[in-house]
């Protein structure tokens, strides 16, 4: 309307460090563009010892909410103003909304997304979670309160495996052998494949996560996603189970963290299709 001022741009974006090629930019810009929304979504590479004024600048200049990846999960949950119980309990947040009255509040998609992408209920299912980092907490939390019929963590460090299973309330495996032989359902949260690592010191991955060997279950998922299939997916590949990769949850994640700010369905095939990109594929990434 003439004489009117221009409305300012909404944002959306995603913070990180390093950044890395994250794909949520590529993700949402196609979902925003699809929706018919004129806002955009930007990568922001931000170091730890900038995230809290740098998010605290971010309403002001037009953003509605950010997605939070790694290092930065756990503390953007704690500058938050309000949380919702499921990023309380699971300790980090990957999203964050800004509200116009000013607060800051704290979702964790990553849950939810995990679950919808693994594309069944985890009701009466055995699982063994690899790994005891943010990506794990999140997996845990989301099969316990999927009803899932076991839940074993193991980690590296069984330290940290024995804390998260205590706080969360599920059990501590020493070592993987005995659990995964018995198991429905794997999901890898270590970083062993992310980028073709492997394990300490040129150890092969499957050996890193304790499962070279094994038979694996009938469903392995893959919190990593990369050009290649990773080593675990390999694994679960010659196995014959359902695979489900880290591509998938990001889709699923990215999609209900866009349906938080816009109120829109999100367009999950066009993400999807965004997300896996038609050319050369970025280096892998962690979700
Ligand atoms: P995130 O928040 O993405 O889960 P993180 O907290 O750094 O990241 O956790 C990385 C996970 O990968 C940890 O479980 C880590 O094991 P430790 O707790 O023992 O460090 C696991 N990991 C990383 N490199 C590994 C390796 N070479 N072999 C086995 N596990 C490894």
């Amino acid at each position: 309307m003439p004489g009117s001022p221009a409305p300012s741009a909404t944002r959306l974006g995603v913070i990180g460090w390093p950044l890395g090629h994250s794909r949520s930019p590529a993700m949402h810009t196609a979902a925003l563009r699809a929706l018919g929304l004129p806002w955009s979504y930007l990568g922001l590479p931000v170091p730890p010892e900038l995230l809290e004024e740098t998010v605290a600048a971010l309403p002001g200049s037009g953003y509605r909410g950010i997605n939070v990846t790694v290092p930065h999960k756990e503390r953007a949950l704690a500058l938050a103003d309000l949380a919702s119980p499921a990023a309380a309990a699971i300790g980090a947040a990957n999203t964050l909304s800004f509200s116009s009255e000013g607060e800051t509040r704290a979702e964790n998609t990553d849950a939810p997304g995990f679950l919808q992408a693994l594309g069944q209920t985890p009701e009466d299912l055995r699982c063994v979670v690899l790994g005891a980092g943010g990506a794990a907490r999140a997996v845990v939390w989301a099969l316990r309160e999927g009803g899932a019929r076991e839940v074993a963590v193991w980690n590296r460090t069984a330290q940290r495996a024995a804390a998260l299973a205590s706080e969360l309330g599920v059990e501590h495996a020493e070592w993987p052998s005995a659990v995964v032989a018995a198991a429905d359902l794997v999901v890898n949260t270590t970083s062993v494949g992310f980028g073709g690592r492997s394990g300490e010191e040129g150890q092969p991955p499957l050996a890193a996560l304790g499962i070279e060997g094994l038979d694996p279950p009938a469903v392995v998922v893959d919190m990593v996603y990369g050009a290649a299939p990773t080593p675990v997916l390999e694994w679960g590949r010659r196995g014959g189970s359902v695979l489900v990769d880290g591509l998938e949850v990001l889709v699923r994640q990215g999609a209900l963290s866009l349906q938080l700010w816009t109120g829109h369905e999100a367009p999950v095939e066009v993400m999807r299709v965004a997300a896996r990109g038609p050319d050369e594929p970025p280096a892998p990434h962690l979700g």
